[in-house]
């Protein structure tokens, strides 16, 4: 039973945390409409390949308009998580889409900040930001996104990251938002190795100042990249569910968490956009379980790596990693 191992979550979109009801909650109260097509049914969101995947993602993130929505979306997923035994969750926000329907900076980022105060008082569950940029809209955004973000720090605001199209650009083109990111002392991670193969993660290693790698599943092709992911302690924030239902591999048992831990890289577990793959952080551990054969043990270690590599402060880092040791 997985359901009492403490877990911790490094990478999950907090714009893709909205399952169906609350999108359709949002749009009401801010009295959108929301695009014909949106939904396939009462419960899940319509796509079909990871390019629609990313318009579905974009228009249903449409219905957040204001800085009490960005409460409610955090402090719902937050929630939930804390339900499946969650202590801490790391979330990718995107200015980028809050300021696509006119929302300031400060705005997303204090209805963000209430949600997870409002979430850590009522279920002890820490939450932190990391803010990210949007591959496909450039670097000259990924610039004003950082920039923005330096010019408005926040304690809880720990990271930068970037997602998006993968196939956009080189990433060597984004180091300048990178550099400004990390400059400022923020922990830094980037898709790679998700829908590309091999030299995406290449191309991440050599060019930005990052510590973890959003996906990186598709090392496994290269047994030398592998070695370096090792050699360098780079943690991978791997997403199981988001694989078999983007499409990257068929079916779990094709999936290379097993190799990838078996070889030494420091893995950790994740939701990505757990509506549209119909996961939770509670599934992706349960998961883990049954189909990779992991022990309760080897969870708790999955949670102790995650803790290990979050942005979150020491001082927090230490007590989230007690209440791991706790007997339970
Ligand atoms: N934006 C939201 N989800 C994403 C994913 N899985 N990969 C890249 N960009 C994303
Ligand atoms: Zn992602």
């Amino acid at each position: 039973m997985t359901g009492t191992i403490p877990k911790a979550e490094l990478h999950v979109h907090l714009e893709g945390t909205a399952p169906p009801a609350l999108v359709r909650r949002l749009a009401e109260r801010n009295g959108i409409a929301l695009p014909d097509g949106l939904f396939a049914d009462e419960h899940n969101f319509a796509w079909t390949d990871f390019p629609d995947f990313l318009r579905a993602y974009d228009a249903a993130s449409m219905c957040l308009r204001k800085a009490e929505d960005y409460r409610d979306i955090t402090y719902e997923y937050l929630a939930a998580c804390a339900g499946e035994g969650a202590i801490y969750v790391e979330m990718f926000t995107s200015p980028d889409h809050a300021a696509e329907v006119g929302m300031s900076y400060l705005d997303h980022l204090e209805g963000t900040v209430a949600g997870i105060e409002d979430a850590e008082r009522e279920f002890g569950i820490v939450g932190r930001i990391i803010v990210t940029c949007v591959r496909h809209l450039g670097p000259e955004r990924g610039v004003a996104v950082a920039r923005d973000m330096i010019a408005e720090p926040h304690p809880y605001m720990v990271g930068f990251g970037m997602g998006g199209a993968e196939t956009a650009f080189h990433l060597r083109d984004f180091l300048p938002a990178f550099r400004l990111a990390a400059d400022a002392g923020l922990g830094c991670t980037v898709h790679a190795g998700e829908v590309c193969g091999p030299e995406s993660i290449y191309d991440a290693l050599d060019n930005l100042p990052v510590t973890r790698l959003g996906h990186g599943v598709r090392a496994i092709e290269d047994p030398r990249l592998v070695e370096r992911i090792v050699r360098e302690g780079i943690v991978l924030e791997l997403c199981p569910h988001s694989n078999i239902a983007t499409g990257v591999y068929a079916d779990m048992a094709s999936h290379p968490f097993g190799e990838l831990l078996a070889a030494g890289c420091r893995v950790t577990l994740n939701s990505d956009d757990p509506p549209y793959f119909a996961t939770s952080i509670g599934r992706e551990y349960a998961t883990a379980a049954e189909e990779f054969g992991m022990t309760d043990e080897a969870l708790r270690a999955v949670t102790r790596t995650a803790l290990e590599a979050a942005f979150v402060d020491e001082e927090t880092r230490t007590s989230l990693l007690a209440r791991l040791d706790e007997p339970g």
